[in-house]
């Protein structure tokens, strides 16, 4: 069995994080701790708490998803990927817009460091285009598009630096399957039941259709922190996807 692949329906659940102190993200680690696959930190709880909340969640045998998104020149991100490693996150990610230099500069670095400390090597994700972008976005910042083209066309560049996969919307998961196979790691964020509150996600799946889309991690935040029972919001995701 590969390494990266999740074997259970709980370690394909990646729980988000996001709340903004370190007390309020102990709380939910304790809470959900053994029931999830991964803890995933983004921007503002790690600006808020810095690294201390990476080892708070290693300390409770929890894996983390440092979800930083870098995108600087090449030297720059692999030695923040080096950094990453070092804390010993199960999952860090960059922007495949950083190009193929720094990704694979920063795939080297953390694979270099990791055999030389003894340490695993995190899985590297690669973001395409953020879903928050459209075409009409896209091609302000110069990117012709179509979208989706775009989307396939990263994913491989990402695969061809060495990126272990890539974080993608339930729409993209089809083209990333068809043109980067079915090693390629996809984690698939806007996952809602039916009966769950949309939030600011547009276009959703239930987690066992994003799974059976060929999804193998999914990115869940509210409807378990906003559910009323978190744990049994959990169990409801796992039967889902068992
Ligand atoms: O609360 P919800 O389940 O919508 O949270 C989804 C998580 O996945 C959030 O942390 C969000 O920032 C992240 N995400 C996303 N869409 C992307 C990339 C990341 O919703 N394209």
């Amino acid at each position: 069995m590969d390494p990266m692949t999740p074997t259970s329906p709980k370690d394909r659940i990646i729980f988000a994080l996001d709340v903004e102190h370190f007390t309020e993200a102990r709380q939910w680690v304790t809470l959900l701790k053994d029931r999830v696959g991964i803890f995933k930190v983004g921007k503002q709880l790690f600006t808020h708490s810095g690294p201390k909340v990476i080892d708070m969640i290693c300390q409770k045998g929890q894996k983390v998803f440092l979800d930083l998104k870098y995108h600087d020149i090449p030297n720059t991100v692999a030695k923040a990927g080096e950094e990453a490693t070092k804390h010993q996150v199960a999952v860090f990610n960059l922007h495949a817009l950083g190009g193929f230099e720094m990704m694979k500069k920063t795939v080297e670095a953390s694979k270099a460091i990791s055999k030389s400390l003894n340490l695993p090597r995190p899985i590297i994700l690669a973001v395409t285009i953020l879903t928050s972008m459209d075409e009409e976005s896209l091609q302000e910042v110069g990117i012709p598009g179509p979208l989706i083209e775009e989307v396939g066309r990263l994913a491989l560049l990402s695969q061809k630096a060495g990126v272990d996969g890539v974080v993608a919307s339930p729409q993209e998961i089809g083209i990333i399957r068809q043109r980067c196979g079915e090693k390629f790691l996809i984690v698939t964020p806007g996952i809602r039941h039916p009966s769950d509150k949309k939030d600011d996600q547009k276009r959703t799946l239930t987690p066992r259709e994003a799974i059976e889309a060929g999804a193998d991690y999914l990115v869940i935040g509210r409807p378990i922190k906003e559910a009323k029972d978190p744990i049994e919001a959990v169990q409801k995701i796992v039967e889902d996807i068992s």
